[in-house]
Order: structure tokens, then C-alpha cells, then sequence
């Protein structure tokens, strides 16, 4: 059995405060900065490692020159071998030393991106998480669980390629091509100018490239998420694909989003392949430009033959960027498609949270539910779905709502614990507005068995100790006692210990009903809601859970949404709905005087035996 650990609830207090002082969204490389807390003094020592290995790779050529000029070419090689054959050997020493202090700090510089990259990754993943945790119903509704793993997944992978890679080539190409630069001026600034005439050009290429790439990486972050959510519906809607036999359909309909995936990926790539002669042509008139020139300047004696090789052998420092630049500009137009996703989240707001000084204290409540004309129309909805619904559910009364599919029950149920808000009228519990407390306290309150059952891949104790882990075994068995669980799972091969899997697999839609509504209790809410709990559930079992109800140890107002007339007859009071009205209110026998909807159902339901 999972139980939340006191530091996990620790985890969790830091980590709210974390996510609330979140608000302004700022640039995409000051939202890195600022996930980098705790190790932007390791980044720089990073940064400055990049400029020194870099900056040493100059240390070669400078050794060779001297070699060159001094002990191989020129009039007094011969005599300077003979004479100073120790500073030969010591330039030799010193070239072989220096490439390998450089390989050395490329080692750790590697690792220290490497480790700065994963503590940002988990950061980032953890309020990630929280945020999507922490968000409403109308979230979830926008969100598909296909593109929200896509953000916490492959597009987190983008930002930490971002700072492990990216940042890293470019400040290697920076150092490199700018150390290059200055020990070329030092050399011979006009053949130092010569060459670096190709810049104009080639900043024209990466202008003209960026332009292009951008809105690819963005199709391309699209599509790998529509990829993802096809395969997630799939996966998990498995059994309705099974049923109907729709497995080639599916198949199909997954290649295809593979395909365009695919062929997005090889358009991304080209589109730097349209643009690569144009880099090509420029890295070549390097090694041009330096024959003409550099050959002249030799001739004309302004030039040693060392400093010819010298320029020569360092061309590649500034090429290589060169043909790098196609690599490093699609992984930042990557980092900066994926980053903006992430972003999204990372900066999003719930728009049901807590009021400032929202009420909250140790107390239960007492359970009080008062609807005050309250309407309500869904954010994406056109028409209303709840028109001035008013009622009253008196500490420890049960109240039944009824009526015909779609006509707005769960709807009203959802706005007791604040899962959508009223768009007019109040909801009251204990007399106070629910929208006044916080949401922590309101919830706590309430145990609800949501219509469509969902349990978590644990054992069945962890499932009905979900809502409160601090709760024993003995109190988890008589919780499933209450909702008429305990027979089965005492039953089952490993009893309370049997793992169900994913969405409960392995159990009947009754039983999950019944390990729902122990989950339920298990809380000891002020308020308990059904919402057609017991719709699966045999009728002897049915009678049975009715009756455990009503000796609860603890009280408790009940809001029970059911279509059989057994379940709701021995209400305070049953309210029927038709198209978000309430159409009917009283008791059993008051409504069966009425003669309106209600004693229509049970003439239909028990071929009016009971009136
Ligand atoms: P049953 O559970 O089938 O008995 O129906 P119900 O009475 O619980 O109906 P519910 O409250 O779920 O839905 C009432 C109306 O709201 C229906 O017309 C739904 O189509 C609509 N509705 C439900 N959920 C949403 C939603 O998330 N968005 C929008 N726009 N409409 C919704
Ligand atoms: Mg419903």
C-alpha cells in the first residue's frame, strides 16, 4: 500500500508556493536563467571551460608555427637546432601537454552541461507536473493527454538538449571563430581581413535559413503530438477498438500520422540542405581567399611560412562552425517550439483557486448545502445546462436527484466541490459561498463517487485509502463493509492486497463501483455525493449498501444521483430534473401524489406496486 510520506508533503508545500510565484511570462532564454537556480555558477564554469578549451585549440598552430619558422624553414633553422634543441623539445612537450589539459577540461565541461542540464530538466518536470496537477476541469477539457505527455516528455527533452548542447556549440563556435580572429590579427591583420570578409555573407545564409526553419519546427512539435495523442486514445481505449474489431482501422489511422510525422522530419532536414552549398561555397572561398592572398602577402615577404601554415591549419575553426550553424540553428528553432509548449503549462493558472484568505480550518463541516438560484453554461458550451436550481440539503439528510440523461445532474454535482463555477446564483455550504473557502478544505469535505469510475493501477487498500492514507486496515475493511465490498475482495486471491490494474481491470463495473464508493467514505466526508454509484450493482447488494448508509458512524448529508426508484425513495427529499430545471420536488409519496414524472418512473419501475 502507497501512503504519502511526510516528506512528499513537503515536496508538495514547496513546490505550491513554487508554482504560485510563477506569474509573468518572460523570454524563453530568462525562463532557463531562472530554472537554473542553484547552478548558474556551475553553467558559467561551463561557459568559461567552452571559451578555454576553445581558446587552447590555438595553442597547436601557434606551437607548429614557431616549430616551423624557428627549427625547420628559415636561415637559421640549422643553427637553432643545433644550439637550442631543448626549446625545440620544450615546444613539442608544451604542444602535446596542452591537447591533453584540453581534453581533459572538454571532459568535465561536458559533464558539467550535462549535470546543470538534468538538474534543470527536473526542476522544470516537477512544476510541470504540479502545475497540470493542480489545474481544473476546463483544462483538462482543452488538453489532450496525448500533447500534455508530449509537453512533459519530448518537449522537455528539446529545452534540456537546449542548455546540455545547443548553448554549448554555440559559444564553442563563438570562442572558436573569435580566438581564431584575434590570433589571425595578430598574425597579419589585412590577411586576417581578407578572410573574415566571408562573415556578411554568411550571416545573410543564417537569416534567411532562420526564416525558413522556424514555422517547420513548429509543424513538426505539432505533429509528433497528434502522433502521441492517437496512440494514447488508442493504448487506453484498447477495449473499445477490440469490440468492434477496428484494429487494421486503427492501424491505418496511426501510419498515417507516423508518416506525415515522418515526412515532416525529412522536410525539416532538407530545408537546411537548400542552404548548405551556399555555406559550402562561402567555408571553400576561405581556403580560396587564403591561397590568393596569403600566396601574394608570401611573395611580397609580409608573410612567414609559418604564419601561412599557421592560417592554414586554423581555416577549419572557422569552417567547421560554419557547416555546424545548419545543426545548431534547427536544434535552438527545436528548443524554441518545444519551449513555448512547455511554457505554456509552466505559466498557466487555474482559473478555480483559492481566494485571498480563503477560509479553511481544522473543524468538519458541518454539511449544510444550500443552491441558491445558481444557472450554469460550460465555458465552450452555447446553452445554459442549469437554469435557477434552489435547494436545500439540511446536516445528515438525503437528497436524490433524478431525471432523464443529459438533463443536468452530474452538472449540478460538479459545482459542490468547485470543479466548474456557477456562472449566477450561490452555492452555500454551512452558509458560507463555496467559491470562500479554500479548495483544499471544501474537498476534504466531500467524498465523491464520480459517475464514470476510475482506480489507480494499486492494491485495492491503496484505492479506498486514496483520499486519506492515514486511515488502518481495520478501518479500510469497514469502509468496504459499508459499500458491500468486503465479501468480494475477501475473495479475491490476494484480498486487500490484489493490485487492479490500470482503470481497475480485473474487476466488474459493480464491483469498481463499490470500491468507489468505500473510497468515498473512506474519507468521512461532511458531504457525501453519488453519482449513480450503484446503477451496476445487483439490487439484494443495492438494499444493502442503502442500509449501511443510513448507520454511518459519522454524519454526513448524502446528495445521491440514481435512475432506480429504489435507491432514491427513502430520500428527504428527491428532486427531479428535466433540461437543467427542477421540474418536481418532495418525498416519495408527496411526488407520487403529484402524478407528474416521478410517478410515471414508478409505474414503469414497479408496475405501480408501491402507490
Ligand atoms: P447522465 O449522466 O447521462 O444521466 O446525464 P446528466 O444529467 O448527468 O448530464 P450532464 O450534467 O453530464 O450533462 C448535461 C448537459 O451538459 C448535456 O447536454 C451535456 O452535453 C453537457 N455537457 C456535459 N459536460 C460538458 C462539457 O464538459 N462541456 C460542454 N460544453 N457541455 C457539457
Ligand atoms: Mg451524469
Amino acid at each position: 500500500m502507497k501512503r504519502v510520506s511526510e516528506k512528499e508533503k513537503e515536496i508538495e508545500r514547496s513546490l505550491m508556493q513554487l508554482a504560485q510565484s510563477t506569474t509573468v511570462r518572460p523570454g524563453r532564454i530568462k525562463w532557463l536563467i531562472t530554472n537554473m537556480k542553484g547552478c548558474k555558477t556551475l553553467y558559467l564554469i561551463g561557459i568559461l571551460g567552452t571559451f578555454i578549451y576553445n581558446g587552447m585549440q590555438l595553442t597547436v598552430p601557434y606551437f607548429s608555427s614557431r616549430i616551423i619558422d624557428d627549427f625547420l624553414t628559415g636561415e637559421s633553422a640549422v643553427n637553432n637546432m643545433a644550439l637550442h634543441r631543448d626549446i625545440f623539445y620544450a615546444l613539442i612537450a608544451a604542444m602535446i601537454g596542452f591537447t591533453i589539459l584540453r581534453v581533459l577540461i572538454v571532459y568535465f565541461d561536458c559533464m558539467i552541461y550535462e549535470v546543470v542540464s538534468q538538474k534543470v530538466l527536473y526542476r522544470v518536470r516537477n512544476i510541470l507536473y504540479d502545475k497540470i496537477q493542480r489545474q481544473d476541469m476546463v483544462f483538462y477539457n482543452t488538453y489532450r493527454t496525448g500533447d500534455l505527455m508530449t509537453r512533459v516528455t519530448g518537449d522537455l527533452d528539446a529545452v534540456r538538449h537546449m542548455l546540455a548542447w545547443v548553448i554549448r556549440m554555440i559559444f564553442e563556435a563563438f570562442s572558436l571563430v573569435s580566438a581564431t580572429a584575434i590570433y589571425y590579427m595578430y598574425m597579419n591583420v589585412k590577411l586576417a581581413l581578407c578572410i573574415l570578409a566571408v562573415g556578411p555573407l554568411l550571416f545573410g545564409v543564417i537569416v534567411l535559413f532562420n526564416k525558413k526553419i522556424a514555422p517547420m519546427h513548429a509543424l513538426l512539435r505539432e505533429k509528433l503530438a497528434e502522433m502521441n495523442t492517437v496512440a494514447q486514445e488508442n493504448i487506453s481505449g484498447n477495449r473499445v477498438v477490440k469490440a468492434f474489431a477496428r484494429e487494421i482501422y486503427e492501424i491505418e489511422r496511426f501510419d498515417e500520422c507516423n508518416k506525415d510525422y515522418r515526412d515532416t522530419n525529412i522536410k525539416t532536414a532538407n530545408t537546411w540542405l537548400d542552404f548548405y552549398p551556399y555555406v559550402e561555397f562561402t567555408a571553400n572561398l576561405l581556403r580560396v581567399i587564403l591561397l590568393l592572398a596569403g600566396g601574394l602577402f608570401l611573395i611580397k615577404g609580409e608573410l612567414t611560412m609559418g604564419e601561412f601554415v599557421a592560417f592554414s591549419g586554423l581555416t577549419w575553426a572557422i569552417a567547421n562552425p560554419m557547416r555546424q550553424l545548419g545543426n545548431i540553428m534547427n536544434e535552438f528553432q527545436r528548443f524554441a517550439a518545444a519551449s513555448d509548449k512547455v511554457m505554456d503549462i509552466y505559466y498557466s493558472k487555474a482559473h478555480i483557486r483559492d481566494k485571498e484568505n480563503a477560509i479553511s480550518n481544522d473543524s468538519r463541516l458541518k454539511g449544510r448545502v444550500e443552491f441558491r438560484d445558481v444557472s450554469f453554461q460550460y465555458e465552450d458550451g452555447n446553452l445554459p445546462v442549469l437554469k435557477h436550481i434552489s435547494f436545500t440539503a439540511e446536516p445528515g439528510q438525503t437528497i436524490a436527484i433524478m431525471g432523464e440523461t443529459g438533463c443536468g445532474k452530474t452538472s449540478l454535482i460538479h459545482l459542490i466541490p468547485r470543479f466548474y463555477e456557477a456562472t449566477g446564483g450561490e452555492i452555500l455550504i454551512d452558509g458560507v459561498n463555496v467559491e470562500d473557502y479554500k479548495l483544499k478544505y471544501l474537498r476534504e469535505n466531500i467524498g465523491l463517487a464520480t459517475q464514470e469510475v476510475l482506480l489507480y493501477s494499486d492494491s485495492i487498500d491503496g484505492n479506498i485509502a486514496y483520499g486519506d492514507s492515514s486511515i488502518k486496515r481495520e478501518q479500510v475493511v469497514r469502509f468496504a463493509r459499508y459499500a458491500s465490498a468486503d465479501d468480494f475482495i475477501a475473495k479475491m486471491p490476494e484480498g486487500y492486497e490484489t493490485i487492479v490494474g490500470e482503470r481497475g481491470v480485473g474487476l466488474s463495473g459493480g464491483q469498481k463501483q463499490r470500491i468507489s464508493l468505500a473510497r468515498a467514505l473512506a474519507v468521512r466526508p461532511s458531504i457525501l455525493i453519488l453519482d449513480d454509484t450503484t446503477s451496476a450493482v445487483d439490487l439484494e447488494t443495492e438494499k444493502h449498501i442503502q442500509q449501511s448508509l443510513k448507520e454511518l458512524d459519522f454524519e454526513c448529508t448524502k446528495i445521491i444521483i440514481a435512475q432506480r426508484i429504489s435507491t432514491t425513495k427513502e430520500a428527504d427529499q428527491i428532486l427531479i430534473m428535466q433540461h437543467g430545471e427542477i421540474t418536481e420536488r418532495g418525498t416519495h409519496e408527496e411526488l407520487i401524489k403529484k402524478g407528474g414524472y416521478y410517478a410515471d418512473l414508478v409505474n414503469l419501475q414497479m408496475g405501480g406496486e408501491a402507490v
